[in-house]
This record gives C-alpha cells, sequence and structure tokens, in this order.
C-alpha cells in the first residue's frame, strides 16, 4: 500500500500546478467561468446586480431565454440602441429606466460567451 500515498501526492501536485483551470476541468466548463468573470470585469454587475435579479438602475437578467437567441443578444450587447427600436418588449423596459444600457466594449468572442452564459441561467 505504499504506492497509494506517493500517487496521492502526485496528483495534488500536479492539481495545484496547472495555470488553466485545474485538471477535469472540460473547455465547456472554463467557458462558463470566464463568462461569469465577464459579466463581472465588465461591469455589468454595477446595473443588474450580482445575482443578476436588477437593481434600480437595470432589469433582471433571469429568464432571458425566451426573448433573445444567443447572436442576437451578442449583437444588442455591442450596440444596444438599435434593438430598442426593433423590440417592443425591450423598448417597454427601457422606459423604466433612467439611463440605457451602455455598449459592450471587447471582443466578439467575449460578448457571444457573455450572451450564452446568460441565457443559460434560469
Ligand atoms: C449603466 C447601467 C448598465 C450597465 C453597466 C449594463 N446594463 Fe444591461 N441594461 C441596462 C438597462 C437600463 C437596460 C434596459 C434597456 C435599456 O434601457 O437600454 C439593460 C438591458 C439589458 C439586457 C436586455 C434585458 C432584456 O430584458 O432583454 C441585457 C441582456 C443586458 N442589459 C445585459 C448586460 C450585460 C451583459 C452587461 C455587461 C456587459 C450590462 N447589461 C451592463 C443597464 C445597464
Amino acid at each position: 500500500m505504499r504506492a497509494l500515498p506517493l500517487f496521492l501526492l502526485l496528483a495534488i501536485i500536479a492539481c495545484s500546478d496547472t495555470p488553466q483551470g485545474g485538471i477535469g476541468a472540460s473547455d465547456a466548463e472554463s467557458g462558463v467561468l470566464a463568462a461569469a468573470k465577464l459579466y463581472r470585469s465588465k461591469n455589468c454587475i454595477s446595473c443588474h446586480g450580482l445575482d443578476l435579479g436588477g437593481t434600480m438602475l437595470a432589469p433582471s437578467l433571469r429568464g432571458l431565454g425566451a426573448h433573445w437567441k444567443p447572436d442576437d443578444l451578442a449583437a444588442f450587447l455591442k450596440e444596444p440602441r438599435p434593438w430598442l427600436a426593433k423590440d417592443a418588449r425591450l423598448a417597454e423596459t427601457a422606459r423604466t429606466y433612467r439611463s440605457p444600457m451602455p455598449p459592450t466594449f471587447g471582443t466578439d468572442a467575449e460578448r457571444l460567451a457573455l450572451a450564452q452564459w446568460l441565457l443559460s441561467q434560469p
């Protein structure tokens, strides 16, 4: 049974020394993590809230799957303004808040990851 502790030790060293998210984290899992981080780092949190539940500055972002496809949502994030003219529900929502949704800076890939992550939230 002496081999077992050595194996465990190696496993611990291997796990603690992986810069890209750790052994066992699939690409999908690390993608979800990265998108959740974008939600914080791109300041969405300050208007839409830590739990996506909305604040007095912006609506809740829960249940968006009923209203958006990923590509459209990514385009909205890039340039929100034109979507208010296209989408009566969104225009109605916008009337409730003092300032409009600002454009989301970054890459198309980041915006798509954010959109997919948002749509996966219940
Ligand atoms: C300054 C406050 C503010 C910030 C920061 C902000 N939003 Fe918004 N967001 C709004 C407002 C207000 C609306 C409602 C539409 C409007 O008035 O333009 C909105 C609408 C939305 C919608 C549409 C909701 C629906 O019902 O379809 C999504 C999705 C969204 N925001 C995601 C984000 C994401 C992701 C970020 C960060 C990248 C973000 N927002 C940052 C204020 C903000």
